[in-house]
């Protein structure tokens, strides 16, 4: 397959601490994973989910054990597909919609490596002991978000030397821009927010009847 999306969906939800693992965790009926993959499938050959030690799903997509860390757990789906170009998106990022979808796969079959990201809109600062720094320049930065997607040989590389050196990224991307690839920022959607604490959890909640309609 050309295509295949990769979804890390093995963390266990620490910050949000509801005692089950985040993507099984149910917005307006459905699990945050069972949306990711929803959104997906109609747009790729293959989707492959990493999940907790001891969980399974009933759907027909391929299935592995996550790792102890989100790095090591997209190291593990990596080598769970030979398809071309893979599209990394967090289980945790519900609300993903055809359009940016389409976007990231219509730009990493030149790019090689490319981000869902959004111009930053707030002030932001660099932080010194819970004190005002100093300021960044907005102008110059971007949030980043998923999906992620990549040619998956560059991403492996980048993956592989990440581990030689012992080096730990909060995401795909940011292992890519160190050590394998320029890495396009794509238009990403304010939407695309990530479930992390139970205040997202709460927009996610509200935000779930009108996304579903
Ligand atoms: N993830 C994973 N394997 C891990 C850790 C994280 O597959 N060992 C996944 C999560 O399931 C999530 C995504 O990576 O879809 C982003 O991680 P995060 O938002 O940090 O989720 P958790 O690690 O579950 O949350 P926390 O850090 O609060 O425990
Ligand atoms: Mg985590």
């Amino acid at each position: 397959p050309r295509f295949a999306a990769l979804i890390p969906a093995a963390g266990s939800g620490t910050r949000l601490g509801f005692g089950v693992p985040k993507a099984l965790v149910e917005l307006n009926g459905r699990t945050l994973l069972d949306r990711a993959i929803d959104n997906l499938s109609p747009l790729v050959d293959e989707v492959v989910v990493a999940l907790p030690a001891g969980h399974s799903l009933d759907q027909g997509v391929k299935q592995i054990e996550g790792g102890a860390t989100r790095q090591d757990t997209v190291f593990r789906l990596l080598q769970a597909t030979e398809a071309e170009f893979v599209l990394i998106h967090d289980a945790a990022r519900p609300f993903l919609s055809a359009k940016v979808i389409e976007r990231i796969k219509g730009r990493v079959v030149q790019s090689g490596a490319v981000t869902a990201a959004l111009p930053a809109t707030d002030t932001l600062v660099h932080a010194s002991g819970g004190f005002w720094g100093y300021l960044v320049d907005r102008s110059k930065t971007w949030a980043v978000q998923t999906p992620q997607a990549f040619r998956r040989n560059t991403i492996l590389d980048a993956h592989l030397k990440a581990l030689q050196e012992g080096f730990d990224a909060t995401d795909d991307a940011g292992l890519a821009s160190r050590y394998a690839s320029n890495v396009e920022l794509v238009l990403g959607d304010s939407r695309l927010f990530k479930v992390t604490t139970p205040a997202d959890f709460e927009l996610a909640t509200a935000f779930a009847q009108i996304w579903d309609q």
